[in-house]
């Protein structure tokens, strides 16, 4: 592999959407921001320097940083974040991964403006296991606050309810003409008749997940979290807040006459209607080589189709969807699921609440503190970062490794909320040893609304190997486990009002991060970290810091 070299300069830049004009936190003054290109098994070299007034960090989100976690990212887990007028350099091989990830700001709610496309292409020469493309299309997901995003994580902050709903997605930072004063902020995909197009759909939003569809085209879904899939087709899809997903699609062989909405509505069962239930469209234009200059005006004449999504809370659909996706397993790409287990975990994972501080006016049921949690631990985020602590033997006082291995109280998780919801705070790490082949299963809990939550785990890739609705069933339920062809990937959603099992190998030593992907579930504290010791091996060992990493 080569070196790629790239420079990220965090800088405040403006920008109008809806009408509306802000100043926000930008890299290179774009949003989204640079797109990363790099090859399988290329070395990344990324200076980022601070130029705003805010603390940051930067996260490759799917790369495995194998020995590497010092670039991982998350502020306060594996670094102290850079500061205003600081640097620090991410320097990561891409190795034994290919695909569709992205990068994004991993402090605050900042990659709420800060997130950018990661393609890993394969080694040269090396075909995709399906035709090649004409052309690739990154389309990122985001939302579009008109006020400014510290002012969106204040109030949800400080008044312990939820965030403020967005007022509008994005694609590519568009907002698209359904909503007022945006038209001509639309993304247009440009098409010629019979090409097939590979789009890289990344979910960059902060607490939606999102049905997609383009009108009377249908997507063929080719690799998600860069990981191929056994290729299937669909008309609508549905992705979550960290999730990629490419998909081809094939113009109609012929100049059609029309014009298509490609468009993402939200996918939410918390509170159906109080969330944002609006639609981002961009449009699918049929260039027509038999037109005349006058083309422009003659297309936007055009009729425009628009695809139908499924309803905002519609469970059976995402079930159906995420049922369909499977590895290639083949020889070239190999499903390594881990056939035994060392170890088998039981999280939950949902919302509940603390008693509202004496300085605040509290928005949660009863007047209490929104709080979330994993086996009742609402995690707190530590003033010295995890990952240089347990490095230098100096972790009293930042962290506990006691993550409990269970529940509290068990109940029944899908049924009745319990009043007591039983959560503590807590800055608590689960140890493994390395090489630990894991087991985790991950269950929803009904306090206060089923809700799915996109789990994202740093460090790793695991295995999908079974999901249900209801309480998981610890003796029956495990038969159905898929060890053949899982999908493979960083992040997947616990159903809404169900449960999600996983398998992986802990074979990459340093402090993983692993939390809901929905930014206002992280801040409440669905969060915790795994530590995975050191291998004996010298080449099991995480590797030294570099010089400029950030100090807290
Ligand atoms: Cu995409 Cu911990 O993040």
């Amino acid at each position: 592999g080569i070196t790629r070299h790239y420079e990220f300069n965090v800088q405040m830049a403006n920008a109008t959407r809806l009408c509306n004009t802000k100043s926000m936190v930008t890299v290179n003054g774009q949003c989204p921001g640079p797109e990363l290109v790099a090859r399988e098994g290329d070395r990344v070299v990324i200076r980022v320097t601070n130029n705003v007034a805010h603390n940051i960090s930067l996260h490759w989100h799917g790369v495995r940083q194998v020995r590497t976690g010092w670039a991982d990212g998350p502020a306060y887990i594996t670094q102290c974040p850079i500061q205003t007028g600081q640097s620090y350099v991410y320097n990561f091989t891409v190795a034994g991964q290919r695909g569709t990830l992205w990068w994004h700001a991993h402090i605050s709610w900042l990659r709420a403006t800060v997130y950018g496309a990661l393609v890993i292409l394969p080694k040269l020469g090396v075909p995709y296991p399906f035709p090649a493309p004409h052309k690739e299309v990154p389309v990122i997901f985001g939302e579009w606050w008109n006020a400014d995003t510290e002012e969106v994580v204040n109030q949800a902050v400080q008044t312990g309810g939820g965030p403020n709903v967005s007022d509008a997605f994005t694609i590519n930072g568009l907002p698209g003409p359904l909503y007022n004063c945006s038209a001509q902020d639309t993304f247009k995909l440009k098409v010629k008749p019979g090409k097939t197009y590979m789009l890289r759909l990344i979910n960059a939003a902060l607490n939606e997940e999102l049905f997609f569809a383009v009108a009377n085209h249908t997507l063929t879904v080719v690799e998600v979290d860069a990981v191929y899939v056994k290729p299937f087709t669909v008309d609508t899809l549905v992705i979550s807040p960290g999730q990629t997903t490419n998909v081809l699609l094939t113009a109609k062989p012929y100049y059609p006459g029309a014009n298509f909405y490609m468009s993402a509505a939200p996918y939410s069962t918390a509170r159906p209607g109080t969330f944002g239930n609006t639609t981002v469209a961009g449009i699918l234009e049929y260039e027509n080589p038999a037109m005349s200059p006058s083309a422009a005006s003659f297309v936007k004449g055009l009729p425009l189709f628009k695809p139908t999504l499924p309803q905002l809370n519609d469970t059976d659909f995402v079930t159906n969807f995420t049922d369909k996706l499977r590895s290639l397993a083949t020889p070239e790409y190999p499903a390594a699921v881990p056939q035994s287990v060392d170890k088998r975990f039981f999280f939950t994972v949902g919302l509940g609440t603390l008693p509202c501080p004496a300085n605040m006016t509290c928005q949660g049921p009863n007047n209490t503190q929104m709080a979330a949690s994993m086996n009742n631990v609402s995690f707190v985020l530590p003033a010295r970062a995890l990952l240089q602590s347990h490095f230098t033997g100096l972790s009293s006082g930042v962290y506990a490794p006691d993550f409990p291995v269970a529940p509290l109280s068990p109940f029944n998780y899908t049924g009745t909320p319990p009043n007591n919801t039983n959560v503590k705070t807590g800055t608590k790490l689960l140890v493994l040893r390395y090489n630990t082949s894991v087991e985790l299963v991950m269950q929803d809990t009904s306090i206060l609304g089923i809700e799915s939550h996109p789990l994202h785990l740093h460090g790793f890739n695991f295995f999908v190997i079974g999901q249900g609705f209801g309480n998981y069933d610890a003796v029956n339920d495990p038969a159905k486990f898929n060890l053949v062809d899982p999908v493979e990937r960083n992040t997947v959603g616990v159903p809404a009002g169900g449960w999600v099992a996983i398998r992986f190998l802990a074979d990459n030593p340093g402090v993983w991060f692993m939390h809901c992907h929905l930014e206002a579930h992280t801040t409440w504290g669905l969060r915790m970290a795994w530590l995975v010791l050191d291998g004996s091996h010298p080449n099991q060992k995480l590797l030294p810091p570099p010089s400029d990493l950030p100090k807290c």
